[in-house]
């Protein structure tokens, strides 16, 4: 599988090769895909998504000869499981990726997840955090993810997207025992492309599907008319950290 180009940068300057590694949070498997290119001795690939978690294995763990077999097959666990209780062992792991990860977490859950991710990391272990600064006011799909979020909040009770600024989550890593190493710029800007907004707008008018009338049904069609009036957009920024556990 071909690995994104963001995904190898940000991988570029890790000790990868024959090290025990955890993509938290797997979506489609792009960093678990970057990790076994580079040569990881096991990949545990964790997400909540039955989707997801299928995807990531169909697309990473197999060679195509329809029976699941591969090299890379025999490197990779799929997990099915909620990052805030990783069904790993203390101490077990030496490369974490969150890529794309922190921004579908709210912060209660960003703090419950931290705590595993430091927990399962081996003495020495490296962390790798990959995402998105908040988007600048004037941005047109600022306006898309905040119908996103008030879909959120009213059928689950929190927001679906948050983006913390790379400074915040430095410290915040900090603040978990994480050794800061380095940043690095992934995307200037993040090419959203239309495919990616209307999925957004598919997922707010989704998530109101259980509100019909108001005020679901407002938010839905508005979701659909401002991924129709953007079409697709460039802004923002996406980042790349780096961090390191002590021995
Ligand atoms: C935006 S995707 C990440 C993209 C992926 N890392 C990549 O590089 O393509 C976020 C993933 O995190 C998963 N996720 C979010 N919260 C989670 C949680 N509490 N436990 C496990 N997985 C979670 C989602 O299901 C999804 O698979």
């Amino acid at each position: 599988m071909d690995v994104p180009h963001t995904v190898a940068t940000a991988l570029d300057d890790q000790p990868v090769a024959g090290k025990r590694c955890l993509e938290a949070g797997a979506g489609v498997g792009n960093a678990t895909a970057g990790l076994l290119a580079n040569g990881a001795a096991r990949v545990y690939a964790v997400t909540n998504d039955r989707d997801h978690a299928r995807t990531t294995r169909r697309r990473v763990g197999n060679n195509g000869d329809g029976n699941g077999n591969s090299d890379d097959g025999d490197r990779l666990a799929v997990l099915e499981a909620d990052l805030r209780a990783i069904p790993l062992p203390d101490g077990s792991i030496d490369v974490i990726t969150a890529h794309g990860l922190c921004n579908v977490l709210d912060p209660t859950s960003l703090s419950a997840v931290a705590e595993e991710l430091s927990r399962v990391a081996a003495p020495g272990a490296r962390l790798v955090v990959d995402d998105y600064d908040p988007l600048p006011d004037d941005a047109a799909i600022s306006e898309l993810f905040a119908v996103e979020n008030a879909a959120s909040e009213l059928a689950r009770g929190r927001p679906a997207l948050t983006f913390y600024p790379a400074a915040f989550l430095r410290r915040f890593f900090a603040g978990h025992g994480w050794e800061f190493g380095r940043e690095r710029t992934l995307l200037d800007p993040v090419p959203w492309t239309e495919s990616h907004v209307s999925a957004h707008a598919d997922r707010a008018a989704s998530m109101v599907g259980e509100y019909p009338g108001e005020p679901g049904d407002t938010l839905a069609a508005t979701a659909r008319r401002l991924a129709a009036e953007i079409g697709s957009e460039s802004v923002g920024r996406m980042y790349g950290l780096a961090f390191r556990l002590p021995e």
